[in-house]
């Protein structure tokens, strides 16, 4: 199996996973093997959804549950790029496609400031999981100076319709944002045809 055959595994079994009644640390423990071989061949994300911009990180819908009780996206880094400060209201894993990210989580102190952790470096193939149960606050960034880095982001919501916060570490103040997707149309999980 190749191409693109690979995301539309993965996006029916997250389908079948989600429409199962279980909790959400058995859905993490289900979905992460599934993930995790997603990532594993880089052989299938289209070449639309793996483009850096010049100044900002991209983040491509690659598919949106129509009941919005997932989706699937691929954040593109180019050096140098990544989030600010940010948390998700909803659980979310987080699988490194290619190149390598570095990955902060911050834990809020009873003074409301945000504290950071020791960054994290996650390389192709690894994974990391976040929710508002397990810690929901972290940022992001590409943890290769030289060359762009992606990875494959699957969330318990449709994530950029989600109102959600960016914080300033320092004061713990947080602003609320939307999102959204860098792409108008999504990759096509059916491609095959046959030709009469
Ligand atoms: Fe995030």
């Amino acid at each position: 199996m190749t191409d693109i055959a690979r995301l539309r595994d993965f996006v029916a079994g997250t389908a079948r996973l989600v429409a199962s009644p279980t909790t959400e640390s058995e859905l993490l423990a289900a979905l992460e093997p599934r993930l995790r071989e997603l990532v594993a061949c880089d052989d299938w994300l289209p070449n639309a959804y793996a483009v850096t911009a010049g100044d900002r990180y991209r983040q491509y819908l690659l598919y949106a549950d129509p009941l919005e009780r997932f989706s699937v996206v691929s954040f593109v880094w180019g050096p140098g790029q990544g989030t600010p400060v940010h948390d998700h209201r909803v659980w979310g894993l987080v699988g490194v496609l290619r190149g390598e990210e570095l990955s902060v989580s911050y834990a809020r102190q009873p003074d409301g400031r945000l504290h950071a952790g020791l960054p994290e470096r996650l390389r192709a193939g690894q994974t990391a999981a976040v929710s508002p149960q397990i810690g929901d606050i972290h940022a992001i960034s590409n943890g290769l100076a030289d060359r762009s880095s992606i990875s494959i982001h699957v969330y318990g919501g449709n994530i950029g319709r989600i109102r959600r916060a960016v914080y300033d570490p320092d004061t713990g103040a947080a602003k609320d944002f939307i999102s959204g997707y860098s792409n108008d149309s999504v990759p096509n999980l059916w491609p095959d045809r046959t030709n009469a």
